[in-house]
């Protein structure tokens, strides 16, 4: 395992995502990448298991892909392979890629480890406050998705596939996931975090629909 492993991650990853939706390009991950570190301060983990994890979690977003679930998982096991890392932490890197999407969240199957639940929180974090509220608009600009429709309702306990095929507007999508995340968090630092960004979502969404109204 190389002395600059992390530098060189991190190289790597800007360069795979050269080009992609401002939401899940290398400033999301990059913000994931902090969180995380600041999270990892607090609890007893593999600080070098959670970084890796955390730059390599979105390195081929399913839903950038063509719904292929393999191939951040392969991609990831051939980048540490070739900088010599053991296969005892390319086990516990790829558990967090594989296991860390929200729409995955009931099948998850394995144990999941603390590192794992660290950088969930921190990739949770990043959905959810004034960065979430962002990422989400650009993300239902990229799909070419309504804003808002008075008439069209949020879907709840929607299955993976619904999820994914959701033609819903951005505003459901707080109701569909992001004001879910608070109550998944994991850790006591992400709980605490979250709180202050669930709060100023639903600031905004009160002031949106005041504006809406022409209130
Ligand atoms: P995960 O990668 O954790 O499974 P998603 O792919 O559902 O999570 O979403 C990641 C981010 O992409 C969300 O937090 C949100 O900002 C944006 N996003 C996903 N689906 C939608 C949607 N239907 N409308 C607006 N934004 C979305
Ligand atoms: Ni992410």
């Amino acid at each position: 395992m190389s002395e600059n492993l992390i530098q060189k991650t991190v190289e790597f990853v800007k360069d795979k995502l050269h080009g992609a939706e401002a939401g899940h390009d290398w400033f999301h991950i990059e913000r994931v990448w902090k969180l995380s570190k600041k999270i990892a301060q607090t609890e007893n983990c593999n600080a070098v298991v959670v970084e890796l994890g955390a730059l390599l979690h979105d390195i081929a977003d399913p839903k950038f892909h063509d719904g292929d679930e393999e191939l951040a998982l392969n991609i990831s096991r051939q980048f540490l392979e070739n900088e010599n890392v053991s296969e005892e932490i390319i086990a516990q890197v790829l558990l967090i890629i594989k296991n860390i999407s929200f729409k995955n969240r009931s099948e998850v199957s394995e144990i999941p480890s603390i590192e794992l639940q660290i950088v969930q929180d921190a990739d949770r974090l990043d959905a959810i406050g004034a960065i979430g509220i962002a990422r989400t608009f650009n993300f239902g600009g990229f799909k070419n998705n309504l804003m808002y429709h008075p008439d069209i309702p949020p879907v709840l306990d929607q299955s993976k596939e619904e999820y994914k095929k959701s033609t819903g507007t951005t505003i459901n999508h707080f109701y569909e996931k992001l004001l879910l995340l608070k109550e998944l968090m994991n850790t006591e630092t992400g709980r605490k975090m979250a709180e202050e960004r669930h709060l100023f979502m639903l600031s905004f969404l009160e002031q949106f629909y005041k504006e809406w109204n022409a209130v």
